[in-house]
């Protein structure tokens, strides 16, 4: 017989249930991006901005949904809307009918949005990025859209990864070998690509070949990689770039949208495009993507010259969900950005305190809603490469290290914060980061 001594301790549930995912489950979450090392947390339930695991361990939680969730787990007044719109109608179909909240939806969008003078609504970011491309080639008869190095537009064939081709031209397409096997040999050629922030590598592209050209596609702030900040002048450069050449611009708003302000990224910065397309947070939560724009080439949709379906478009929980959202945005004049900024800035300090005290060179930015954190001697970077010699080893584990402390943080080195997150949390928040980074330099 073993002593109870020699007895090694039982599994914790959250260790029977990664055994058990591991049998079942294709990956160690539902996506490709990575996770920190380890075996992931199993959730059991979540409440405010906290996520419990199976061995009620809680963790505060800078990931929220991957950025939608902004009102955190449990907001009454968002949870209220949804329900009674459960007992009000439930499923609608997309093919033949709007309901009010759909429409509601789309004059708050247009309300607030710059570009917006037209909506239409889809289900994921992804779906949304492949028609506004449709739309775009399908209003202007032109073949090739143009996009940035590095930006994510999802996760579809087209415009999986973003990188130059291997010889590093900008303005052709860009090399499958980098977007990982099964992507279709073809798909990637009629996105050509360039370096965001190259004004002149640009212009000399639409110099010699605007008239293939259907839309220049960006995130307006790099959320997807450092959220690195368009370099000074760029964004108004492309936009005139776009005039001068008779090419649409469209933002990929989907990271940006009612987070950086109630008219995203284009209200924040004063940059308006053609087209725009939101998702994440623009239900609050549910499952919800819209693109919007100019009259003149949403008429292409307007009119069915382009065609787009999905047959949980508009679904009215989600339409709810985000109408109720729109209003907590507006409400008090936004002070919900307002409160926003200041949890961010709150959390952001702490984070730069904590590592200057331990001695690590860190740079943190992010437009209001959310930052990336870099271990590299910079201030700030506008460009993915200009990061190229930061300490990814040392990053990774201070995400474990933050996550083994009760913090969880995106993939991207990134936190997502939100302006509900309580005084109490965004202190408590600080201190188990800073004993992470404490770890962090005993471990060095
Ligand atoms: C800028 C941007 N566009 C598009 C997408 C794709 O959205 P989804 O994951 O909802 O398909 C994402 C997702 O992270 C994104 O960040």
């Amino acid at each position: 017989m073993q002593s109870e001594l020699s007895a090694s301790p039982a599994p914790s549930l959250s260790e029977d249930w990664q055994h058990r995912a591991r049998e079942v489950m294709a990956g160690k979450q539902s996506n490709f991006r990575p996770g920190p090392p380890g075996d992931p947390v199993i959730a059991d339930r979540a409440s405010g901005f906290r996520i419990w695991d199976v061995d009620n361990k809680d963790y505060m939680d800078f990931v929220l949904g991957m950025g939608p969730a902004i009102w955190g787990h449990s907001n009454q007044e968002y949870f209220d809307s949804v329900r009674a719109q459960l007992d009000r109608q439930f499923s609608s179909p997309s093919s033949i009918m709007h309901t009010t909240a759909e429409i509601e939806l789309a004059e708050k969008i247009v309300e607030h949005v710059p570009c917006a003078d037209r909506v239409r609504f889809g289900l994921t970011g992804s779906e949304a990025d492949q028609l506004v491309m449709r739309l775009a080639r399908g209003a202007t008869g032109r073949p090739y859209v143009v996009r940035c190095e590095g930006h994510y537009h999802g996760w579809l064939d087209n415009v999986f990864d973003g990188h130059l081709n291997s010889e590093g031209d900008a303005g052709s397409p860009q090399t499958s070998a980098r977007c990982g096997a099964g992507i279709a040999p073809h798909a990637l050629s009629d996105i050509l690509m360039v370096r965001w922030g190259d004004l002149e590598g640009l212009e000399a592209l639409l110099e010699e070949r605007s008239h293939e050209i259907a839309m220049i596609m960006m995130e307006a702030v790099l959320c997807n990689n450092y959220c690195c900040p368009p370099r000074p002048g760029y964004l108004e450069g492309a936009r005139a770039l776009c005039d001068k050449y008779g090419v649409l611009l469209c933002f990929d708003e989907v990271i940006t949208g009612f987070r950086m302000s109630i008219g995203g990224a284009q209200g924040a910065l004063g940059v308006t495009p053609d087209l725009a397309v939101f998702g994440k947070a623009l239900a609050g939560g549910l499952p919800l993507a819209a693109i919007a724009g100019r009259d003149e080439v949403m008429s292409v949709l307007k009119d069915n010259k382009v065609l787009g379906g999905g047959t949980f478009n508009s679904f009215p929980l989600a339409m709810a969900a985000g109408l109720t959202s729109m209003e907590m945005l507006e409400r008090d004049n936004g002070a919900f950005f307002t409160r926003l900024e200041n949890v961010q800035d709150r959390i952001v300090s702490g984070l730069r305190a904590s590592a200057e005290r331990q001695d690590f060179k860190l740079m943190v930015q992010g437009p209001a809603g959310m930052f990336a954190f870099a271990f590299i001697d910079l201030d700030v970077a506008y460009a993915p490469h200009e990061l190229e010699g930061a300490d990814m080893a040392t990053a990774l584990r201070f995400r474990k290290l933050m996550e083994e402390e009760g913090v969880l943080s995106a993939g991207g080195f990134r936190m997502v914060t939100s302006g509900d997150m309580p005084d109490e949390d965004v202190e408590e928040a600080i201190s188990r980061i800073d004993r992470a980074m404490v770890r962090l330099r005993e471990t060095a």
